[in-house]
Parts: structure tokens; C-alpha cells; sequence
């Protein structure tokens, strides 16, 4: 009925999109349903009741719910009382997150997706089809993940792989220092979702309890003096079984649900990131050395003897310190100080 809508203006072409595509009413409607039998948590709701609040007949209420099963949520269905939420599928789902999300830029645009090869490859592809500064692809799974020094990140099921899409007018050489704002952010939003003692070991790893739990891996677009686009591509171990992780891998990582105790409520996680990324991301554009102070406060690199292995080379030193680049400055056994710009850290004391 409304086919007939003149894209003249932006708010009337949303209209027309909304008016015409089936989809996207199927989701509106669903999602509302969630939300309704989210509320009423403690009594059933009828599919009456869903149907009139909404303004649907009772048997597209009976294809939402079923819909929602399909998702893996469980639904408690009572002839005469209704239906209630008995238990929730660990999946995100994009209504969640743009629901109850606190920031201006990061995560206003969200791209989500259930698998993809790399979410840094395809944020990296929109980048530079022009997608927005803040702009996060999410994946529940990825088939290649990328880890530093062209390793593989292994992306099963139940944690979270995002790239963020970023356009800092920064000196290209400044750009590395992205990666440690980055380490700053999840780490902060460790300690206060899952309340854990997440560390950082340089250059850009997160720890706990001196095991793995996440990556960052930054990658850029530039022309000769000038960033065209950062992606920050952020890895963390949150829900899944450690055991899918092959032997060798599994005794050096750990998970944030091992470590709290309890399964992390993935959603409330990213806003918790998203927040700690557009905080340290203004922060850095404004101060870079007070991300500087905030990742020396974070580390656990720095005041140990170390064993650097950076481009084939084999180091070792007291880690003394980092510079304004956020290379590690080593001081070696005759004195002499190296600043080390890539590289995989063994921490010996
Ligand atoms: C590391 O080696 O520690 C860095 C791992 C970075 C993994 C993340 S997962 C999301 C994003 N997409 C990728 O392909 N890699 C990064």
C-alpha cells in the first residue's frame, strides 16, 4: 500500500523501506514480543494479551513465538495462561545492542553477523567503501579469523570477535598506540563486568591470572602521510567450553566465564566495551600520554626480566618501560636499550 512513496528525503525513504519490507515487520514484531515476555518474567502473558498490545492477530503471535524457539529460546506455552521465557539462547541480537547503548559514535552502526571469514577483512572492506568512524562488525563465528604475526585466532561459538572502523587524524606513526587505547578499553570493561584482575602483557595481549583471554589486531589503510581508516579488531574468550581449543593452546587461555565463575551476559559486555572504547579513543585523540599512564598502570610487562622473539631476533632484558610510540624499551645485560616495535614478550620474573 505504500509502494507508492517518493524517495525524496532521508526519513521518507526509511519509511517506505519499513512500509514495504515483510522482514523487517517480522522482526519489529518479534523483537516486541521478546521485550513483553521479557518484562512479564515472573507470570505468563496470553497470546491475547501479545496480540492486543501489539496489534497482530493471535496467530502471527503463535509465529513469532515459534520463531523465537527456532532462536533457542525456550517458551513455556500453558493453555488458558499464556506463554513465559523459561531460558535464553547465548546469541546477540541486534535489538539488544542498540538497546541500552550509552555511546555517540561506537556501535552506532552495527553490522552483525551469525559467520564470516574475518571481521577485520570485511570492516576493513566497508572502510573503504566510506562506512562511518565508530561503525563495529560483530561475528558469532569466524572461519579465518586473523591473530598478529599472521597466526590464526580460533573463533568458535559463545565469545566475542568485532572489528571497529576508526578515522583518527593522527601522524601515521602514532597510529600503534590505537592498539594499546584498545587494550586499555577491554581490559577496563573486564575488571568491571566479569570484577576480575585483567592485566595487559605488551604489546596488546589480555590476561588473567597469567593466561590469555584476548587479542587485538589493528590494521590501516594509509596514504603516504595521512590514515584513511584504523580498523581495531578485538578477540576475547568469553563463554566457550576451553576444551575446543586444541592441546598446547587450551593450558595458555582462559575464559572470562572460567575466570568469573559464571557465564558473561555477552551484551551487556559490548556496551560495557563500546563505552570504554569511545572514553579512551577521546581520550587519546585529546592526550595520548594519559592512555600511556592508564596502560602502564594495566601492564604486567613492564619492571620484569623478559624474552623478546621480534623479527627473528632473540632478546632479553628488564622491560623498562614503553615510549611515546608504545614500543618497548629494553634494557639488555651490557646496558644497552632496545625499543622493540612488534614482537612476542615471555615474561621470566
Ligand atoms: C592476537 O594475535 O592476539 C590478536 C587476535 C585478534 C583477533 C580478533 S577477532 C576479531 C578480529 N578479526 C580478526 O580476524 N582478528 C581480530
Amino acid at each position: 500500500m505504500f509502494r507508492g512513496c517518493k524517495k525524496k528525503n532521508g526519513s521518507r525513504v526509511v519509511f517506505c523501506i519499513l512500509a514495504t519490507n515483510p522482514i523487517i515487520w517480522f522482526t519489529m514484531y518479534k523483537d516486541k514480543i521478546l521485550n513483553l515476555l521479557r518484562l512479564s518474567r515472573s507470570g505468563f502473558l496470553s497470546g491475547e494479551e501479545l496480540a492486543k498490545k501489539i496489534g497482530i492477530s493471535r496467530t502471527m503471535v503463535w509465529k513469532h513465538i515459534k520463531s523465537l524457539e527456532f532462536e533457542g529460546f525456550v517458551i513455556e506455552a500453558v493453555p488458558s495462561r499464556g506463554y513465559q521465557i523459561s531460558s535464553e539462547p547465548d546469541i546477540l541480537r541486534k535489538s539488544d545492542l542498540v538497546r541500552g547503548l550509552k555511546t555517540k559514535i561506537i556501535g552506532r552502526k552495527i553490522q552483525l553477523l551469525s559467520q564470516v571469514v574475518s571481521t577485520n577483512t570485511l570492516a576493513m572492506e566497508m572502510a573503504s567503501k566510506g562506512m562511518p568512524e565508530g561503525m563495529v562488525v560483530i561475528a558469532e563465528t569466524q572461519t579465518g579469523g586473523k591473530g598478529r604475526l599472521n597466526r590464526k585466532w580460533i573463533s568458535p561459538k559463545g565469545n566475542l570477535y568485532l572489528s571497529v572502523i576508526l578515522r583518527p587524524n593522527i601522524p601515521i606513526h602514532k597510529a600503534p598506540l590505537i592498539t594499546l587505547m584498545g587494550a586499555v578499553a577491554v581490559a577496563s570493561a573486564i575488571r568491571t563486568v566479569c570484577n576480575v584482575q585483567a592485566a595487559i602483557k605488551w604489546p596488546n595481549d589480555i590476561h588473567l591470572r597469567g593466561k590469555k583471554v584476548s587479542g587485538l589486531l589493528t590494521e590501516m589503510s594509509a596514504e603516504q602521510d595521512r590514515i584513511r581508516h584504523i580498523v581495531l579488531g578485538i578477540g576475547i574468550n568469553v563463554n566457550m567450553e576451553i576444551n575446543v581449543l586444541q592441546v598446547g593452546i587450551r593450558e595458555i587461555a582462559t575464559t572470562l566465564a572460567v575466570e568469573a565463575g559464571h557465564n558473561i551476559d555477552r551484551t551487556i559486555f559490548l556496551h560495557q566495551l563500546f563505552q570504554g572504547i569511545e572514553h579512551w579513543y577521546q581520550e587519546f585523540l585529546s592526550n595520548a600520554a594519559g592512555v600511556l599512564t592508564e596502560w602502564e598502570r594495566l601492564n604486567v610487562t613492564i619492571g620484569n626480566r623478559v624474552m623478546v622473539s621480534s623479527l627473528g631476533e632473540m632478546l632479553e632484558g628488564l622491560a623498562q618501560g614503553i615510549d611515546s610510540e608504545g614500543r618497548l624499551i629494553i634494557k639488555q645485560e651490557d646496558g644497552s636499550m632496545r625499543h622493540i616495535s612488534a614482537g612476542d614478550v615471555t615474561l621470566k620474573s
